[in-house]
């Protein structure tokens, strides 16, 4: 049995609360959950028997052999030192806070635990991965987001571009992906990701369109390498409680807790 702690009891934390209970019996335990705020933590946990614990992420960690962070990228990068200085392992999904991270990666390798990236709405990493072994040229993504899919980032406050008075779908930001990454911290996980996988948050390009009226948030992947060339697309639904959160990347982080729970490994 696996000791999860979840930091984090929103849209996805809890989510993953669920499919823990529905799907998991046997091979996970959720010991605790984690929410700055407590009644998010207790009603995440409203369906449990036997409760697991709220306590601070400190705490949590210290019973946990898994924590999950669902919470913020102002907290992710100092939940996965902490876990991983407490010789534990960490699934991320606040992956923009760890973008520049290469001390927290070399310190999972040297304590020999996994750091865990869900691909979340991105589709075609498997591709990605494979392309680096051998070299990117180019790696751009494109994602097309609603309005309310966007409200809020600091760069839309900084640079006061007021989406709602948007008729047709504009191009608001291209750029770095790092630096797209610190431009919208809660709505482009995805370019953080891809930048992992392929060639970094320096190299990628990364493209943000608001699209007035869209019902998904769209992402195309275009990598160029030694391979050829692969692009794919998703169409994503958002998550019922979370126009910023798809509900592929609630899916992908059950996926990729499927995957640490079976000793059987489909794709790269
Ligand atoms: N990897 C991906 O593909 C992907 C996709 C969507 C969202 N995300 C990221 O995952 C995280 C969770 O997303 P969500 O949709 O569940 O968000 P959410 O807002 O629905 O839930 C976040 C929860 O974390 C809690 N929280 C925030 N800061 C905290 C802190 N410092 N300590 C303890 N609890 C804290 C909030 O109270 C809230 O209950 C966000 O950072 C989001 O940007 C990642």
């Amino acid at each position: 049995m696996i000791k999860v702690g979840i930091i984090g009891c929103g849209t996805i934390g809890g989510q993953l609360i669920k499919a823990i209970k529905k799907d998991f019996k046997g091979k996970i335990k959720l010991v605790a959950v984690c929410d700055k705020n407590t009644d998010k933590a207790k009603a995440s946990i409203r369906f449990f028997k036997t409760k697991p614990k709220i306590l601070s992420a400190d705490a949590l960690i210290k019973i946990s052999d898994l924590v999950i962070e669902a919470a913020s990228a102002s907290i992710s990068a100092s939940i996965a030192k902490k876990t991983l200085l407490a010789g534990k392992e960490a699934m991320i999904m606040s992956i923009g806070g760890l973008i520049n991270r290469k001390d927290i990666f070399r310190l999972a390798n040297k304590k020999k635990k996994h750091l865990y990236f869900p691909s979340g709405a991105l589709c075609g990493l498997d591709g990605v991965k494979s392309a680096a072994a051998a070299g990117i040229s180019t790696a751009t993504l494109i994602t097309k987001k609603p309005p309310r899919a966007l409200r809020g980032a600091p760069y839309l406050i900084k640079n006061k571009i007021d989406l709602n008075s948007l008729k047709r779908q504009k191009v608001i930001f291209k750029g770095k992906a790092e630096d797209a990454i610190k431009a919208f911290p809660k709505n482009v996980n995805v370019s953080a990701i891809f930048s992992l996988a392929g060639i970094g948050g320096k190299k990628t390009i990364v493209k943000i369109i608001c699209c007035p009226g869209a019902k998904v948030n769209s992402h195309t992947v275009v990598v160029k390498g030694d391979f050829g060339q692969l692009m794919t697309q998703t169409n994503n639904l958002p998550s019922h409680d979370n126009p910023k959160t798809s509900y592929m990347a609630i899916l992908s982080a059950i996926a990729t807790l499927k995957s640490i729970t079976e000793y059987v490994r489909v794709g790269n």
